[in-house]
Order: C-alpha cells, then sequence, then structure tokens
C-alpha cells in the first residue's frame, strides 16, 4: 500500500525512479510523484493525481539531470486523490514519501501550530513539517528526535536540501528494502522495484536511520551504532515480475497456478510424506496443540476457512478462523495450547501482523503461511512455511490463494500422519492427489468454453449470489470476493440452506446464482436449495464434479470440474471461480489488474 523508491547513484535518477514505480504500482495508483535534488542543492518536484503514466508524461516534458531522488505511488487514506496531496511533500529543507499512517498528525499539527503551514489534507505532509522543524543541520539527531513524536506505522524517504545526493529513511512497520547495485544505491517498499538493479537485498531494521549514498549505504540505531545489515538473495527473476506475453498480470498468475503447486509440494515430500522438519518446523508444534486459530485477511483468510473445513474433517481438531482486523481488537481466546496459523501472501498485511503480535503475547505458538521471503510476518513468527508462487502482482489474489491451500492441505497430512489418524499409505494417497491437483487446474485453464459461456449470464449483471454447502461454500466466498473486486458486480456467497432465512427475498428473474454442489454428502441438499433459486427466476450456472448425475432443468449452464475427490474439488473449483471473475472483467473493459480503490499489500490498519 502506497509504493516507494529512492535511488542515489551515478546514472539519471528521474528515469529509474520513474521505471520502478511503474513496477511499484500494484500497491496504489491513486497519484504519483518524484522529487530529485541536484549536486547544487535545488529541488525538482512532479506529482500528479493518477496513475505512474501521466507523471511520466510530465516528467519527460520537463526532463530534470539529477542522479539523487525520491518516488511515491499513493494509495489514498487522508485526503481525497488531488496532485496537493500527491507525495512528496515538502516543507523548508525537507522532502519527503511516505508509506503508512501517522496517527497523531491532529496533535502534532495543534501543538508545534503548524496549520498555517499545510497546503494538503494529509498526514504526510506534517511529518515534513515536523522534520523540519526539528532539523538544525544533523539528519540523525532529527530523525531520533522525531521518531519519540511521531505515533503510527511509516517508512519514510526524506532529502533534506543542503545533503544533495543522499537519502534518509527510517520506518516503524511498514515495510522497506534496499540494496547496493553497481548503478548506485537503492530503496524501496518491495523488491520488484529492485530486482532490475541488484539481486542481493535487505530488509531495513526498523527504527534504524538509514543513509543512502551514490557509493554506499550506512545504518545506525538510535544509540548512534553503526548496524550490519543481513543480506538476502532474490529468489525469483525480473521476468517473473512480467507479464510474459499474456494480456495481464491476472491470467499470468492464473496460468502459474500448476507450477506454483508443484513448487510448494514437492520439496515437502520425502518418500511421498510430508515433512517440515527441513525447513525447521517441529512435530511437537503439532502434537502439542489442542485447538487451531486461523487469523488472516481476505482471500488469505478464505483460504483459511477451507483450512477450517479440511481440518476438522480429517484431524477432528476445532479450528477457528478469524479476519485478522477484528481479532486484534478482541478478546483473544487463545494459549499456549493454541496454534495460531497466520496466512499472508505479502507478509506485510498489518492487521495480520498486529493479530500475530497479539497470539505471540497470549502464549500460542505461531506459524505462518507467507509467499514474500524476509517480510515482517515470515520473521516475527516463531515458525515459517514459504509458499513458492513467485511474485503475484496483480491486486486480486490467484495463484497466492492456491498455494496457502496446498499448505493448509500438507499440514492437513502431516498432522494426520503425526497423531495416527492416516497410515503412510493414506497419507501418501492423500499427498498423490494433493499433487494431482496441478494438472486438474491446467486442465480447467485448457478448457474454459463453459466458464465463458458463464461471463455472458454474469457480465450485465448488476449483482450475483454464489451459494454451496460445506466446503463448497468455504470456496464460494472466495468466488464472490473475486468478482466483486475486480467486475465491481455485487457478489454475495451465502451458505445455500441459509438462503431461505432472508437473503431469497433478492432473488429475480435472470439474477445469476453460481452454484457449488462437489460434495457429495450434502449434494441432494444443495440441489433442493438451487431448485428454490431457480423457481424465482434465478439463472443458475451450475459447478459440480464431472461424472455428478444432475438434471438438467436445475441449471442454465453446467461447469464440469476435472475432480474426483471432494477434499480436493476446491483446486479447480478456484480457477474456474478466478477465470469467471477475469474473463467477466475484462469483458467489460475494467482495468483487471488494478481495480478501482484498491492496492496490493494493505500496510494500513
Ligand atoms: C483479494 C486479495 C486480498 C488479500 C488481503 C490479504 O484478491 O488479494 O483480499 O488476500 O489483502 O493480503 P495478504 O495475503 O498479503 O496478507
Amino acid at each position: 500500500m502506497c509504493g516507494i523508491i529512492g535511488y542515489s547513484g551515478s546514472f539519471c535518477a528521474q528515469k529509474i525512479l520513474l521505471d520502478g514505480l511503474e513496477q511499484l504500482e500494484y500497491r496504489g495508483y491513486d497519484s504519483a510523484g518524484v522529487a530529485l535534488l541536484d549536486d547544487q542543492g535545488e529541488l525538482f518536484l512532479q506529482k500528479k493525481a493518477g496513475r505512474v503514466s501521466v507523471l511520466r508524461k510530465a516528467c519527460e516534458a520537463a526532463p530534470v539531470k539529477s542522479r539523487c531522488g525520491i518516488g511515491h505511488t499513493r494509495w489514498a487514506t487522508h485526503g481525497g486523490v488531488t496532485d496537493a496531496n500527491a507525495h512528496p511533500h515538502s516543507c523548508g529543507q525537507v522532502t519527503l514519501i511516505h508509506n503508512g499512517i501517522i496517527e497523531n498528525y491532529h496533535e502534532i499539527t495543534a501543538a508545534f501550530g503548524f496549520q498555517d503551514r499545510l497546503h494538503s489534507e494529509t498526514d504526510t505532509e506534517v511529518a515534513a513539517c515536523l522534520l523540519d522543524h526539528l532539523y538544525r543541520g544533523n539528519p540523525f539527531e532529527t530523525l531520533k528526535k522525531a521518531v519519540d513524536i511521531l505515533v503510527g506505522s511509516y517508512a519514510f524517504c526524506i532529502l533534506f536540501k543542503d545533503r544533495p545526493g543522499q537519502i534518509f529513511c527510517i520506518r516503524n512497520v511498514s515495510p522497506l528494502v534496499a540494496a547496493q547495485g553497481e548503478a548506485g544505491s537503492f530503496v524501496a517498499s518491495d523488491l520488484t522495484a529492485l530486482i532490475a538493479h541488484s539481486r542481493s537485498y535487505f530488509v531495513v531494521p526498523e527504527k534504524t536511520v538509514m543513509t543512502l549514498s551514490a557509493d554506499r549505504i550506512t545504518l545506525l540505531d538510535l544509540n548512534g551504532q553503526t548496524m550490519e545489515p543481513e543480506c538476502l538473495t532474490v529468489d525469483w527473476n525480473v521476468e517473473s515480475a512480467q507479464k510474459g506475453g499474456y494480456p495481464h498480470f491476472m491470467i499470468k498468475e492464473i496460468n502459474e497456478q500448476p507450477q506454483a503447486m508443484e513448487n510448494t509440494v514437492r520439496p515437502r515430500l520425502f518418500n511421498g510424506l510430508p515433512d517440515f522438519r527441513e525447513e525447521g518446523v517441529e512435530d511437537s508444534l503439532f502434537l502439542d496443540c489442542e485447538t487451531i486459530t486461523i487469523v488472516a485477511c481476505g482471500t488469505a483468510m478464505y483460504a483459511g476457512m477451507v483450512g477450517k473445513a479440511i481440518i476438522e474433517q480429517i484431524l477432528h481438531i476445532p479450528v477457528a478462523v478469524h479476519i485478522a482486523s477484528e481479532f486484534r481488537y478482541d478478546t483473544p481466546l487463545i494459549n499456549e495450547k493454541t496454534l495460531t496459523i497466520v496466512i499472508s501472501q505479502s507478509g506485510e498485511t498489518i492487521d495480520t501482523l498486529a493479530a500475530l503480535r497479539l497470539a505471540k503475547e497470549c502464549g500460542s505458538r505461531t506459524l505462518a503461511i507467507v509467499n514474500v521471503k524476509g517480510s515482517t510476518i515470515a520473521r516475527e513468527s516463531d515458525y515459517v512455511l514459504y509458499t513458492h508462487a513467485g511474485p503475484e502482482i496483480a491486486v486480486a489474489s490467484t495463484k497466492a490463494y492456491i498455494v496457502q491451500l496446498a499448505v493448509l492441505y500438507l499440514l492437513t497430512g502431516r498432522i494426520a500422519l503425526l497423531r495416527g489418524i492416516f497410515t503412510e499409505k493414506q497419507a501418501k494417497e492423500f499427498m498423490d492427489t494433493l499433487l494431482s491437483a496441478s494438472s486438474s487446474i491446467a486442465q480447467v485453464i485448457q478448457k474454459d468454453e463453459a466458464i465463458k459461456k458463464a461471463v455472458k449470464a454474469v457480465k450485465h449483471s448488476d449483482h450475483a449470489f454464489f451459494i454451496g454447502r460445506g466446503l463448497d461454500y468455504a470456496f464460494s466466498l472466495e468466488g464472490a470476493l473475486k468478482l466483486k473486486e475486480i467486475s465491481y458486480i455485487h457478489a454475495e456467497a451465502y451458505a445455500a440452506g441459509e438462503l431461505k432465512h432472508g437473503t431469497i427475498a433478492l432473488i429475480e428473474k435472470n439474477t445469476p446464482v453460481i452454484a457449488l454442489a462437489t460434495q457429495e454428502k450434502i449434494f441432494a441438499k444443495t440441489i433442493s436449495n438451487i431448485r428454490e433459486v431457480r423457481a424465482r427466476g434465478a439463472s443458475v450456472i451450475l459447478i459440480v464434479k464431472e461424472n455428478a448425475q444432475v438434471d438438467p432443468d436445475v441449471y442454465d449452464i453446467r461447469i464440469d470440474l476435472p475432480v474426483r475427490q471432494d477434499e480436493f474439488a476446491v483446486f479447480t473449483a478456484a480457477a474456474t471461480l478466478q477465470l469467471l471473475a477475469y474473463y467477466t472483467s475484462d469483458a467489460k473493459g475494467l482495468n483487471v489488474d488494478k481495480p478501482r480503490n484498491l492496492a496490493k499489500s494493505v500496510t494500513v490498519e
């Protein structure tokens, strides 16, 4: 959420910043801006509401020769989408960009009398005024004092006019990574902006003053002690973060799912059996726990809902799934007998991070399922299992969801084995079926005619309902989220048996109902519920296993899933629902990868 980049080196900063902002644009695309400081200390500021392309045009009309600067792409929190609210913000000697929220900006404004100095509605400009107010020629002392005053989350990159060629950075919670490349020194919100320049990088430690100069990066803790960064190596390449011939990142990422499944599952199988000990995840974690709590947001939380259904069904361990933003302010009923699993693609979602910290405070052991290596959640949890999806750029999550599920299935297999619920033979079969899900996903992607037919029934509608029971209900939650976030069709998921308690009042002639009926044990019940909506005029898109016997009167369009085992239907169902959302959004001519109002990596509360 908000992309930030800084560069000091020997090349044209304007070009490097604009290229980097294009890579970071998925973090926010309400407005963008750059500030460049030349060798004489002259500052050039350019910022525009709208996409990075708008900023690029303005910059190209007024090129600046500077080898040091900062750039920002914004996801608006405080203040509307205007040029004035776009970053960077300047005040006196200070120009800065910010990701995060300064919670006490009203108090700071009043306490220091900044009212007349502000030209925007943002919390960030208040921080710029504060730093300028504190500045006496020593950036380190200024930032040290500011840390005591600022409340909230922040990652700042700061230019001081009398320090040409240098960028000062400090962060609290909000992410920042940095790298020293051949072309100079770089800092950014995430690796996508750095990978073109260096494969080696480090996570900027919290509350540490980092100084970027053309030839070095230095880190000082707030006591003034030099710190050595812990260097990491990027394990994916530039191409992974590019479209590679696909029209959109989302469809590319849907197509990458079979490989992502392979990469996530196969290295964890030893003689066909799941094992995490090589990754440092001890079996005692699974043997000692009496209950499991899963905490996450959005799609990751819906992966947790499927995990709950599978774990309870197979392991009979009670599982509670919580929305992280609720959990962190609720009464957490967890203790040392609870295994808390947090799930996050980015590993930076602030609510999930806060939930993780709370779980640890309560004495619970914590296991993170995370995609981004070295991310805050990965570093702070007791144990981590990485998903190996590679970078996910489309705002709507697809491949990350699939591999989150894969890890939850692997965990289920491991725990079942450890607790004697599965024999080795059963565990192997379970894992074989999990592995085969990747080829079933590939089949769904190749044979998508019925899905495209369904798009025609959905795309002109203002509303759509997703219904199912049991596991089908858990999948339909994610299906509805995908459709609403990229096609702007109001979509709701309901437990099929619950409709008649109110929601069925909304069904009228031609309302699309996407009905999932993949679970044998409740198949007949689901079909009855489908008949109820059909009797009220709904246009039914039925999603079933390919061998299912269904009366053709029940549906308008039937989509067959190439799957036989009920527990594994989620993988093909998810790919189907992702494609339905993707093709619908594309058919409506919408921006599939960057839907309105959203951003990837939600680092504000
Ligand atoms: C929806 C989507 C979001 C994320 C949620 C959590 O397609 O991507 O709902 O799943 O913001 O993000 P992470 O997984 O990064 O914690």
